[in-house]
């Protein structure tokens, strides 16, 4: 007794521990619309030896702030962002903002170096990056707001155009979608390679795409570039509004198509516009032109070829709002409407202006029921493409043999059906219209009826419009067999 009383007043008079500093940050905790976000104050990060700590002046918005907190396509959730809820809390990437403290390996910044670059968790007072990553210096004829609209953005037209558009001087270049974020540095990038620029865009944005540079401007709601006539080495496509084959049309032979991205906020929330690329990707094997996607890489390469170009004053970023810190989600807002001019910026409010901690931002804590509903429907098709087929391919298999007790079993011929069936829906699904996904899902379940009825035509045309190599190889074995041993079935009768 007496030793615990020590124990407490020892306890007692001893100093209490130092309180972890803080800092504001953009936090949620479900998926939803931009409601769920909240300012909220989370502990300020601390550099490791590799990292530097950045007091952030200013950050920007790209469209992939909107597909993070919306979760959507729904597909990514079962990528390893969260199922149920999102893995990451913070968010934000693009930021500008002033070295604050540098990690003992760290050589190439020093405290009250201004630098910009790329880094979850950029809706924030402080990030903290590798020094040998995504972060350089910022060029010194640009603002924070203008350097923060840079990275992602950016990145993703340089790499667009010089790495898979292989753009050259002379060339004819196509921007669709020239007045958004990454739109307004394609035209200037594109420019930079001496290129001869035709930008896409809606009728107030004529001018401004003109002025960042472009030598042709086609006001989409009067014309239709895709019966203009006219034919390009690269196009940029920041939309997705035409079909593939339309693009294809506007290309020279050896024209080259690179699909950014495209697609609002209610187009195909399950799978989005995951099925072009692929569609993509196959109509390049038929054609001489090249169609693809691509993914932008954050890297210091190219960070830093970008500031060259700012720095020349060869591209200057365009800025269409600012909000501070606690607009984050009018911020996302307007950027889900699909019709930002530039880049939208976030701004660090001053201190004495700073806003009540979740105060003035939406009390909603998200709609944790929907994304439960939405995360078992996602387990439900994943175990229904997988496991139900085997199931009733078992079930038949059983009937058959029940039915046609002298006959040899059907073995895994139904599942093969059921699993042609479903490849004709993915691929009207890839077809990109309803239509497409009837009419394929009405032959290749004709077909598998046929295929079921034991007709080798039928075998041989699902197989072929498998599309999959290993289905050919599995086939192509397995046929030989099954017809060897129905010969010798027939023969020995
Ligand atoms: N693959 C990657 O690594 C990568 C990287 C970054 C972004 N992305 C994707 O690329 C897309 C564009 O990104 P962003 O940052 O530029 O988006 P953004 O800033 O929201 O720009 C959208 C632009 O699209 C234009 N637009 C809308 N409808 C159009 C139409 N029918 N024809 C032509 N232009 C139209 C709008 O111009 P008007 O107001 O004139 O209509 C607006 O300026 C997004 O889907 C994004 O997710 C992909």
């Amino acid at each position: 007794m007496t030793a615990l009383l020590i124990t407490g007043a020892a306890l007692a008079q001893a100093p209490s521990p130092s309180v972890a500093p803080r800092m504001k940050a953009i936090i949620y905790h479900n998926y939803g619309s931009p409601d769920v976000l909240r300012l909220e104050e989370i502990e300020k990060p601390v550099p490791n030896d590799d990292q530097v700590l950045i007091r952030v002046r200013a950050a920007s918005v790209n469209p992939l702030d909107w597909h993070v907190i919306e979760g959507a396509p729904y597909i990514f959730r079962l990528m390893g962002v969260g199922l149920f809820k999102p893995k990451e809390t913070q968010l934000g990437v693009d930021f500008a903002g002033t070295v604050e403290a540098v990690g003992r390996n760290v050589t190439q910044f020093k405290p009250g170096d201004d630098v910009f670059g790329g880094r979850t968790g950029a809706f924030a007072e402080y990030v903290c990056a590798r020094a040998d990553r995504a972060v350089v210096l910022k060029p010194s004829n640009m603002t924070f707001e203008q350097a923060a609209s840079v990275p992602i953005a950016a990145i993703t037209a340089l790499q667009g155009l010089r790495d898979k558009g292989k753009i050259q001087p002379g060339q004819k270049v196509l921007i669709n979608g020239a007045s958004g974020g990454v739109g307004t540095f394609a035209v200037q990038i594109a420019k930079s390679f001496g290129a001869d620029v035709t930008g896409v865009c809606s009728t107030r944005n004529v001018d401004m795409v003109r002025s960042i540079g472009a030598d042709h401007v086609i006001d989409y709601t009067k014309e239709d570039f895709t019966k203009s006539g006219q034919r390009y080495d690269v196009i940029l496509d920041n939309v997705a509004n035409h079909s593939l084959l339309e693009y294809r049309r506007l290309l020279n032979p050896r024209g080259k198509y690179v699909l950014i991205g495209g697609g609002g906020l209610n187009d195909g929330r399950w799978i989005g516009a995951l099925a072009r690329p692929i569609t993509a990707l196959v109509l390049s094997r038929f054609v001489t032109q090249d169609m693809s996607m691509m993914l932008a890489q954050m890297t210091k390469e190219d960070l830093t070829v970008l500031r060259d170009l700012m720095q020349a004053g060869k591209v200057t970023p365009v800025i269409d709002r600012t909000y501070t810190l606690s607009q984050v989600p009018e911020a996302i807002r307007y950027l889900e409407e699909g019709h930002a001019r530039g880049k939208v910026v976030i701004t660090m409010e001053p201190k004495n202006q700073s806003s009540p901690v979740s105060a003035n931002l939406a009390a909603n804590s998200g709609t944790p029921l929907k994304s439960y509903l939405i995360a078992l429907a996602l387990i439900g098709i994943v175990l229904g493409v997988s496991i139900v087929p085997v199931v009733v391919a078992l079930l038949l298999n059983r009937q058959f043999r029940r039915r046609h007790p002298g006959y040899k079993p059907f073995r895994w011929g139904y599942y093969f059906s059921l699993m042609a069936f479903i490849g004709g829906l993915l691929l009207g699904i890839f077809l990109e219209s309803t239509t497409a996904v009837i009419v394929c899902g009405i032959i290749y379940a004709v077909l598998a009826w046929f295929f079921a009825q034991r007709h080798r035509w039928a075998w041989i045309t699902l197989t072929i419009f498998s599309f999959n190599p290993v289905a050919w190889i599995v086939n192509f074995v397995y046929l030989r067999k099954r017809w060897a041993e129905d010969s010798a079935a027939t023969a020995s009768i």
